[in-house]
């Protein structure tokens, strides 16, 4: 089984096309996932999720807490990231053993920061990823071990270890979401917020304590009616988007 994490749908794609590489099925990580998990011998644990602060998402670590995994599973993880991963997948591997680490670049999804990239930008990264998913693919086939090809970047130690514990202590208040006129109170927010954390009264989204930053309700409302203080107003969204044809269409 691959478990995965995903806001903007860059996580979610990959799970799903290495799902169809390895002949194995997805499960979304939610607050609903169901615990415990056991990983039985023989059987494969595959986990995909995005890269916050160079750091795991805190649902992902919740999660872990709850796997236990019999000795002879295989057992792999791959991360998607704007650019770099830090050390995150060494906090991964102090929690469980991992057969295979991967990164995979793929457009940036953090617009509190950062404007999104233009669509070619993003679709080049996608290209990218998708070629390596097929090596990727090719190692959890052959169940190969020791695999670890992680986009790191610099002063890893210091981003992850005091940039990711001050993003998870600061950093991820719903506070400064706000909806603003164009909102129609579709519910779509509410719909695709993997913690609940968002509910429909008088018209209008509230948002309670328990975000993860993971920029779905933002990103995915249809009428862009959704803002995180004044930052996102001329970020543009993004939303993974591209279909099978435009990524393997290297000439396009
Ligand atoms: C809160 C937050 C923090 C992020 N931090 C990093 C980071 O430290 N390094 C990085 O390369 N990308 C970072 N990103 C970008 C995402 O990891 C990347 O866009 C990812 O592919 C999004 O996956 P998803 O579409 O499955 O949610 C961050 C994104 C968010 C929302």
């Amino acid at each position: 089984m691959i478990y995965y994490f995903s806001g903007t749908g860059n996580s979610e794609w990959v799970a799903r096309s290495l799902a169809q590489q390895t002949g194995d099925s997805v499960t979304r990580i939610t607050k609903k996932t169901p615990f415990p998990v056991e990983v039985k011998k023989n059987e494969v644990f595959g986990l995909v999720f995005p890269i916050y602060a160079w750091s795991l998402p805190r649902i992902v670590s919740d999660f872990l807490k709850n796997i236990t995994v019999e000795s002879g599973a295989y057992c792999y993880a791959v991360c998607t990231c704007g650019a770099e991963a830090g050390y995150a997948m060494r906090l991964l591997g102090a929690r469980m053993h991992m057969d295979g680490v991967w990164s995979l670049i793929m457009p940036d999804n953090y617009i509190v920061a950062f404007k999104v990239e233009d669509d070619d930008e993003a679709l080049e990264k996608v290209r990218h990823a998708n070629v390596r998913l097929h090596e990727i693919a090719d190692h959890i086939n052959a169940r190969d071990c020791g695999c670890s090809d992680v986009h790191i970047g610099r002063f890893a130690f210091f981003k992850t270890f005091i940039g990711g514990h001050l993003f998870n202590r600061y950093a991820l208040s719903a506070k400064p979401f706000r909806s603003t006129w164009a909102c129609n109170a579709c519910g779509l927010c509410m719909r695709v917020c993997p913690t609940g954390n968002i509910r429909i009264a008088d018209d209008m989204p509230f948002w309670g304590d328990d975000c993860q930053q993971c920029m779905a309700c933002i990103q995915r409302c249809p009428k862009h009616a959704i803002e995180y203080g004044r930052s996102t107003e001329k970020h543009g969204r993004y939303v993974f988007h591209f279909t099978q044809e435009q990524i393997e269409d290297t000439d396009g």
